[in-house]
């Protein structure tokens, strides 16, 4: 039998010769664009100055598609990162197989509960219990513009289809690129989620994107959601197939194209680029749904780690939620705030319309969720609308045909 003295000889020679664990945390992200590394830039910084090493994990691919896929590789064999960039159902899914950490202490201490808003924390949370710090607020409906260009044709900012429609003929017979677009699912996808709020409203977006109600899917609303994806398709250029989103929002900074529909993470390649908001290109929102956002937020959802790592997770999330980080990098990052206690004065036009839209949306009743970007469904069903809206973007199905192989996928998917 060992004295006690003897015990606590030993105990505290374990603490002397154990080394301890550098303050390091790895990151999985899909933020690989020039703008987003600009924006994840100012993170790391702010970690580095706290003496935390950033092990940086980028998964190219918008959506995060590749990066989830990378993840389930990385969780399966027992090594999970220490957090990984997500949006909504995908965060869900995760928090189910009891893979995340436990962020409610944190959270407590610093009243996230009264700064996030219900629609976020809806993901942000999972049972009552906070698993993700969320970075900020994006919106896909809008529109970019090359300012110069338009004025150079004399076209005003579009206010309805009819006149987007025209704007984009303007554009195709002075022989430029009417619409900047790259032919990858998620990119139609998000071009869909537009079509579809401007077509049937807020009530319709959420019946057949979210409840997915097999009535609106079929209906003759969502057969005018295809035949206008159809007219769209007629103003990309001949090379679209593939192309990655950043590379086509290059085309709108270069002058050769006028439009692209995108979330405003395409802001951050124009700021990138040295524009300027107003005097080099515009934002406006989709023709149709001024008075809706179609939302996603970027979280960090943090993994089990072991004991000694959590410190310095515990650090990453309480980084995220920092109100000068949320200004400082959604600045950078074309989002706009997760938290609602910052004030617009710091923000550039764009950014100072999507807190404006953001918070009258949310009084409306008409913030929603994307499709495209994972918070209106699961990501089984995200896929099979994937499929659906990229086979009759590349003509392989007429509209009718489209919302029956859309009926069928959703319901195999459900
Ligand atoms: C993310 C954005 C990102 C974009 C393109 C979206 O899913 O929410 O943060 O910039 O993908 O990579």
């Amino acid at each position: 039998m060992r004295t006690i003295i003897e015990r606590c000889l030993v105990g505290l020679a374990l603490i002397v010769v154990a080394p301890a664990r550098a303050a390091e945390v790895e990151v999985l992200h899909w933020w690989t664009a020039g703008g987003e590394a600009a924006a994840l830039k100012v993170l790391k910084q702010n970690l580095e100055r706290q003496g935390v090493t950033w092990r940086d994990m980028p998964v190219a691919g918008g959506g995060g598609t590749q990066a989830m896929t990378v993840l389930r590789a990385r969780v399966t064999s027992g090594n999970p990162p220490t957090a990984v960039q997500m949006l909504g159902f995908d965060i869900r899914d995760w928090a189910q197989l009891g893979a995340v950490a436990d962020l409610n202490a944190l959270a407590e201490r610093n009243h996230w509960n009264d700064v996030i808003p219900a629609a976020i924390r809806e993901f942000s949370q999972y049972r009552g219990r906070w698993i993700a710090a969320p970075a900020n607020v994006h919106s896909v409906n809008w529109i970019w513009a090359n300012k110069p260009l338009l004025d150079q044709f004399g076209i005003g900012v579009p206010k309805t289809w009819t006149e987007f429609v025209a704007a984009l003929d303007k554009v195709k017979a002075a022989g430029k690129i009417p619409l900047a677009h790259g032919g990858q699912p998620w990119q139609e996808a998000t071009i869909f989620d537009s079509v579809v709020m401007l077509t049937g409203g807020p009530e319709f977006y959420r019946d057949a994107l979210i409840k997915l109600e097999p009535k609106a899917l079929q209906s003759a609303m969502m057969r005018a959601v295809f035949e206008r994806m159809k007219v769209l398709r007629r103003y990309v250029d001949a090379n679209f197939s593939g192309r990655d989103w950043n590379l086509a929002t290059a085309l709108v900074i270069k002058g050769d194209a006028a439009f692209q529909i995108m979330g405003d993470w395409a802001k951050g390649e124009f700021l990138n680029a040295g524009k300027q908001p107003n005097i080099d290109f515009l934002c406006f929102r989709f023709p149709g749904t001024q008075d809706a956002v179609i939302f996603n937020s970027d979280q960090f959802v943090m993994f089990n780690v072991a004991r000694d790592a959590r410190p310095a997770q515990e650090q990453l999330a309480h980084a995220i939620m920092d109100p000068q980080f949320q200004i400082a990098f959604n600045r950078v990052k074309g989002s706009v705030p997760a938290r609602l206690d910052i004030p617009v004065e710091g923000f550039d036009a764009c950014g100072q319309q999507g807190m404006r839209d953001l918070a009258h949306a949310a009084r409306a009743g008409t913030l929603i969720g994307s499709l495209s970007q994972g918070h209106g469904a699961p990501a089984a069903v995200k896929n099979a609308f994937y499929d659906v809206i990229t086979a009759h973007f590349n003509g392989e199905y007429d509209s009718d045909e489209a919302i029956e192989e859309l009926l069928s996928a959703v319901a195999a998917a459900k």
